[in-house]
């Protein structure tokens, strides 16, 4: 049985967060294990620096670092392919060769993109490498034929553009090359996680994350300031659950969701306390990330053999990218000298 192929991967501008961890990282660890897929993830440094051209060294420190997150949660190189986008030239001669059949008014109306370029407040001086960063995304997707994309929510309007990519690629070059794609998501409600301050979103720039390499007292300074209720003053208010984050974090980390029901109700009747609520969300949360803290601290004593294993995966990425783009060149019939 062939096995069916799994390309995802990040971003390098930070370390990752919980919220990357329950929004993707959770489902490839698990994909992985389950020995049906074959898996390339991909550290985006080329992506990475669509919005960061004139700030290369903090997308080269970040790329140890998110190789790090990777291999304490548990990312395998024995199992995964781990690589580095920039090392693979094929990704930039596919995105060269997909860009001719995207329209810009197609690329302007891409959701994700669009709210990113919004936010970033680019205005006149949006550089067109951000713009088209799904066209890329589309090459490192078709470069692996992967058919399972697992990302978070955010990343669908991606997907559904890679997949407008490999049907018009493969209706005006007649061939069958291009394999389209779909996404694997966290189940329903895991996707977003909200930040410490109750925002909707856990981000690197709004400083609300609780990082994967977060010390135990960084988890725990974090976890009691976190927003509960702002009307719940005394202990014996009744308090809200819903928007609370505290709450919100124990519904998706806590495996003991029976308890979970039971603190909610004493929340909501009055008599629990916020200080004695965080300080179980901070045992729950320990708990979890111990392992993956002590894990984290192994590989970080032997970088040189962490940049080896991106080498490594990046030789065999090379391998598969270079044999689609030879399918791809052909296809199109740029394969004068055979
Ligand atoms: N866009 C992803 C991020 O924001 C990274 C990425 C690049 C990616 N290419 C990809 C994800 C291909 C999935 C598939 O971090």
């Amino acid at each position: 049985m062939t096995k069916e192929i799994i390309l995802t991967g990040d971003r390098p501008t930070g370390k990752l967060h919980i919220g990357h961890y329950l929004g993707s990282l959770k489902n490839r660890v698990e994909l992985q294990n389950s020995g049906n897929y074959e898996p390339y993830i991909m550290i985006a440094d080329t992506q990475a620096l669509t919005d960061n051209a004139r700030n290369p060294a903090k997308i080269r420190n970040s790329l140890i670092e998110v190789a790090l997150d990777y291999l304490a949660v548990g990312l395998d190189p024995t199992k995964s392919t781990i690589f580095v986008q920039s090392q693979i030239p094929a990704l930039f001669e596919l995105t060269a060769y997909y860009l001719d059949l995207v329209s810009v008014a197609r690329l302007e109306r891409n959701p994700t993109v669009k709210a990113e370029i919004q936010q970033k407040g680019f205005g006149e001086s949006l550089p067109a490498g951000f713009l088209i960063y799904p066209v890329s995304q589309a090459a490192d997707i078709t470069a692996f034929k992967a058919t399972v994309v697992p990302v978070g929510d955010d990343q669908e309007p991606m997907l559904e553009q890679t997949r407008e990519v490999v049907r018009a690629f493969n209706n005006a070059y007649e061939t069958a090359v291009l394999v389209e794609p779909k996404g694997y998501f966290p189940p329903k409600g895991q996707g977003r996680l909200p930040g410490l301050d109750g925002n909707q979103k856990m981000s690197k720039s709004l400083n609300n994350a609780i990082y994967l390499s977060d010390s135990e007292e960084e988890l725990q300074q974090k976890v009691m300031k976190m927003f509960t209720d702002p009307n719940h003053i005394h202990v014996q208010d009744p308090g809200h659950v819903e928007g609370n984050t505290v709450f919100t974090y124990l519904d998706v980390f806590d495996d003991d969701q029976a308890r979970v029901r039971e603190l909610k109700d004493q929340y909501r009747a009055g008599g629990l306390g916020d200080v004695k609520i965080k300080q179980y969300l901070f045992e729950v949360l320990n708990k979890k990330l111990t392992p993956i803290r002590e894990r984290r601290e192994e590989f970080a004593k032997d970088p040189a053999a962490v940049y080896a294993m991106l080498q490594d995966g990046s030789r065999k990425a090379n391998e598969v990218a270079n044999q689609t783009l030879a399918e791809v060149r052909a296809a199109i019939g740029f394969n004068y000298f055979g």
